[in-house]
């Protein structure tokens, strides 16, 4: 059962349990001619493998932007990262990519699918680059694609899909390493109630079968009841 928004997600993961990762004081700053633009002041919170946690707030709270640093895209300007043991803010771009690489899928907001590629090849892109053998691959995406309700879509080219379509896509291959982190931002903003209904239960079956963290930014209250804490984004701050 979810916390209602507002409530503070817990400070501490379950017994015998060390978090998947965790934030502290975590501050990002941007510089626009010559301007200061503060967005994120002070985020701490963790999250465990086998937890969903949702991220709520307003437009322009600093979501993604959170998102972005936990996927290491992007650096903090203050405050720790510790993803897997390991604190993210002391390494070079090398250790962080591989990271990344290894243990982090993503569903973005602008789902970011390459234009040129068939929904198959979109999902085997993170496989290519991990050096799965191309029959595996194939297979593998395929499976992830029916999951997802795409098995007839398969060679369609994402101007060929619809919005909703091209966010299962994205999920699909933000699956297809098995990622022990899963960030997911705004992923059942363009799905109509069965097909968000459908992404949830996935995101919740990779949270409970196969033990992954997921972290799902989102404006629906329903996603953020199915999640086991939301870590609400108030003026930079987690509440
Ligand atoms: N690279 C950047 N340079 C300057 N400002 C930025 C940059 N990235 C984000 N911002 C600013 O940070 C604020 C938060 O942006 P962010 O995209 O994180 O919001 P959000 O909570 O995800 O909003 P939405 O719900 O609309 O997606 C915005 O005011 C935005 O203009
Ligand atoms: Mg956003």
């Amino acid at each position: 059962m979810a916390a209602p928004a507002g409530v503070p997600a817990p400070a501490s993961a379950p017994p015998g349990r060390e978090p998947l990762l965790r934030v502290e004081h975590l501050t990002r700053h941007f510089m626009v001619s010559g301007t200061r633009i503060d967005v994120l002041h002070d985020c701490t919170f963790q999250v465990t493998r086998g937890e969903v946690v949702a991220i709520v707030g307003q437009s322009g709270s600093g979501k993604s932007t959170l998102l972005n640093l936990l996927g290491l895209l992007d650096r903090p300007s203050g405050g720790t990262y510790v993803f897997d043991g390991v604190d993210t803010t002391r390494l070079g771009e090398g250790r962080r990519s591989h990271l990344r690489g290894e243990g982090v899928g993503f569903v973005f907001q602008q789902f970011h699918l390459l234009e040129r590629r068939t929904a198959l090849a979109n999902v085997c892109v993170p496989m290519v680059l991990a050096g799965v053998p191309l029959l595996s691959r194939r297979t593998r995406a395929r499976a992830l694609l029916e999951t997802v309700g795409l098995g007839h879509r398969l060679h369609s080219q994402p101007h060929q899909l619809s919005g909703g379509e091209q966010q299962r896509v994205a999920l699909a291959r933000a699956l297809s390493r098995e990622p022990a982190l899963i960030l997911a931002d705004e992923p059942t903003g363009a799905l109509d109630a069965a097909s968000s209904t459908m992404i949830m239960d996935q995101l919740l079956e990779q949270a409970r079968l196969r033990d992954a963290a997921v972290v799902v930014v989102t404006h629906d209250p329903k996603v953020a009841e199915r999640a086991d804490h939301v870590v609400e984004l108030v003026e930079g701050r987690t509440l």
